[in-house]
């Protein structure tokens, strides 16, 4: 069976947190398409996505004809596309606008075509019309193929929200979003019951996405009140959510991380003292520098308590065009670059950062 998903600002970020989801738990799978924010996935009859699991995808469902657009007309004509008289639907993808207006009115269907009602600002800077619509319809024609499907998920960003917004103990300059946590820990092969380390935990941003998916984790942060302030999220977290996975939180240097072998290590790295303004071009590359030096040893200490499976989903940041040198990193530490550094940035800040995954 194929799926399609409406990837979320950074594409490729999202498409390595799928694939790599589908790698981890042996789950057979072929790229049929990648285009845009648009991927289709191939894997084998009835195996199912929840979207919730992820943080880069904002809508999937299943592609329900595929063919020749002559046999699109064809297939239109043998199905309801849609179960309803009065309804709003959006478009995803290069369909003709017309045949879906005119298959809906020969059904005497009210059916309003909704376009853009908001803007998806993506990675590269265009921006994507989101249509705000009761029922989404893909359609996309690739290379003579036309792919068709309706979504059956959407991303339940109200609830991710309140997650992060109502925990008690927030860090506005440090926070991470949940999307990317959940993409980080996605990269970092963790599955339900294992062991997942966070060895930056702040005030427990990853740790709780991983909770919630039944990851058992563990946090270290050298930072006293952070570490406190993680167990008053994670203890939130308990009384609001329901998981059966356990938590464990050391206020410690990282670079003395307890030999236990994990299954996965996810997280977001200190960039320092927080920049107030844009750093010149040699600011920036002494910090990337300092940055490189101080994490040699943390990451040395980390290859040795993971899992020969296991990957490392890190963030390093990226100053002006100045990157933290990842293939360096991976030959002084023993590690091997898996997945190569995947920009994130937003036009707003001055720091930006590179997703990158060792193995
Ligand atoms: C960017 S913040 C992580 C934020 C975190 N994701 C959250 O949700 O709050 C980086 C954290 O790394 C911690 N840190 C810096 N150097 C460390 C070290 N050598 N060992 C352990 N923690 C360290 C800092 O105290 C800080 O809380």
């Amino acid at each position: 069976m194929k799926t399609f998903f409406i990837l979320g600002r950074n594409p490729e970020l999202s498409r390595a947190e799928i694939l790599e989801f589908l790698k981890t738990r042996n789950r057979e799978h072929k790229e049929i398409m990648f285009r845009d924010n648009i991927l289709i996935i191939e894997t084998n009859e009835g195996e199912k996505f929840n979207i919730q699991e992820f943080g880069g995808i904002m809508w999937l469902g299943e592609i329900t004809f595929e063919g020749t657009p002559e046999k699109l007309e064809e297939h239109l004509e043998s199905i309801e596309i849609v179960p309803a008289d009065k309804f709003s639907y959006g478009i995803f993808g290069n369909i003709d606008e017309e045949l879906l207006k005119n298959k809906f009115k020969e059904r005497k269907k009210k059916a309003t075509i909704k376009h853009g009602s908001k803007q998806l600002k993506m990675q590269d800077g265009s921006k994507i019309n989101i249509p705000k619509a009761e029922f989404y319809i893909f359609c996309y024609e690739d290379a003579g193929v036309t792919y068709f499907g309706t979504s059956t998920q959407e991303y339940d960003s109200k609830d991710v929200k309140n997650r992060d917004m109502n925990k008690p103990m927030r860090r506005e300059l440090l926070a991470i979003s949940p999307r990317l946590s959940k993409i980080l820990i996605n990269l970092s092969g963790a599955k339900p019951r294992d062991l997942m380390l966070d060895p930056f935990c702040g005030v427990g941003g990853i740790l709780q996405e991983a909770l919630i998916k039944g990851i058992n984790v563990h946090g270290i942060d050298k930072d006293k009140q952070a570490t406190i302030d993680a167990i008053a999220n994670l203890e939130w977290m308990k009384e609001n959510y329901k998981f059966n996975s356990k938590y464990t939180i050391e206020n410690k240097d990282s670079r003395k991380t307890p030999d236990l072998q994990f299954s996965g290590i996810a997280t977001e790295t200190p960039l320092g003292k927080v920049l107030r303004k844009k750093p010149n071009d040699n600011e920036a590359k002494q910090i990337i520098r300092n940055f490189e030096a101080y994490m040699i040893p943390i990451l040395s200490k980390l290859a040795k308590v993971k899992k020969p499976k296991a990957n490392i989903a890190i963030t390093f940041p990226t100053i002006r065009d100045f990157h933290t040198d990842a293939q360096k990193i991976a030959e002084k530490t023993g590690l091997k670059v898996y997945i190569k550094p995947i920009l994130e940035s937003r036009p707003d800040q001055f720091i930006s950062r590179d997703i990158v995954v060792f193995k």
